[in-house]
């Protein structure tokens, strides 16, 4: 946007698109959010609805809905929610043939409107949505991100703090790779207030909540029922777009097109990276231990399936 006023774009008006909109305005990040969707009356009563909280919630700042990609234009972030959700028996992948065609399209729409823009992509199965994104936008890497560390991280750090009995703030942990059953929740890197989970959790225990964490997103498809996770996916991607609007550099677990990094190349992948006005500034590269690296290369290779599945 203009004269120093920052613009945030939501694609899709779906539970998700609907809760990073919610989270987006009372958080004040950007002075206009705007949320599309193709369904006629969709996201403008959903804006509208969220918009009239404001009294209460007391933000500020602008909220509209639109039918009209041109109302996206010139938006500094934007964020792709747009596609088909999980329902029960589903696999992130089962998605992948329908929303490869939604994300296509949206990119190229949103891209041409917005050429500087940073695109979080939040649409399953993420990490070959987002290959998608960077293909058709022609964005350069650092400008094309993918959400899924973020809501995997801050589900291993739930997931710790309940059974420790502490407060999830002080869990700090990182979850690497697909956003998919072969993720990578770090163990040695776990910590409470500085101290390793390792001391502190019965080994069982640390694996029984790494299933939870590897499962997290199918434990609450299989109590919906009709649909999957909202809240926390639509707080993760406005934590991501929050980093870039206000250019706080955090640091976050988000996929990225890996260029060598930890010895992988060519796939998107989550890896903990710093997010800056830029998009990705750095990727904060590390030593892994073999079993970790076998573990991410498991990563790899599904994520591989599913981009060639995209035909991309
Ligand atoms: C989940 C969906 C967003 O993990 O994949 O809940």
């Amino acid at each position: 946007m203009e004269d120093g006023k920052k613009k945030l774009a939501i694609v899709g008006a779906g539970a998700v698109g609907t809760a990073a909109a919610h989270w987006a305005v009372s958080r004040c990040m950007a002075d206009l959010v705007v949320l599309v969707d193709v369904v006629e009356g969709l996201p403008q009563g959903k804006a509208l609805d969220i918009a009239q909280s404001a009294p209460l919630s007391g933000f500020h700042g602008r909220l509209s809905g639109s039918n009209d990609y041109g109302d996206t234009k010139d938006s500094d972030v934007i964020i792709i929610t747009a596609g088909l959700a999980r329902k029960p028996g589903m696999s992130r992948e089962d998605l992948l043939a329908k929303n490869v065609g939604i994300v296509k399209s949206v990119t190229a729409e949103v891209a041409s409107l917005s050429p500087k823009a940073c695109i979080i992509v939040v649409t399953n199965p993420i990490d070959a949505m987002v290959y998608t994104a960077f293909k058709i936008s022609g964005f350069p890497r650092q400008r094309v991100v993918g959400m899924a560390g973020v809501l995997d991280s801050a589900r291993y750090r739930f997931f710790i703090a309940q059974v420790l009995g502490v407060s999830p703030s002080d869990v700090n942990a990182l979850v690497m790779g697909i956003h998919g059953d072969h993720m990578l929740p770090l163990v040695r890197l776990a910590t409470v207030g500085g101290v390793p989970i390792e001391a502190l959790l019965p080994k069982e225990e640390i694996e029984r909540i790494i299933h939870k964490t590897q499962h997290g997103g199918a434990e609450i498809v299989g109590h919906l029922k009709t649909g999957s996770a909202f809240t926390t996916p639509g707080l993760a991607a406005v934590e991501m777009a929050e980093s870039i609007l206000k250019n706080q550099k955090r640091v976050m677990p988000c996929a990225a097109y890996l260029e060598g990094e930890f010895g992988i190349n060519g796939v998107f992948l989550g890896v903990p990276l710093v997010l800056g006005d830029k998009g990705i500034e750095r990727i904060l590269e590390f030593p892994l231990t073999s079993e970790e690296k076998d573990a991410l290369q498991e990563s790899v290779l599904a994520v591989k399936r599913q981009v060639a599945a995209t035909g991309l």
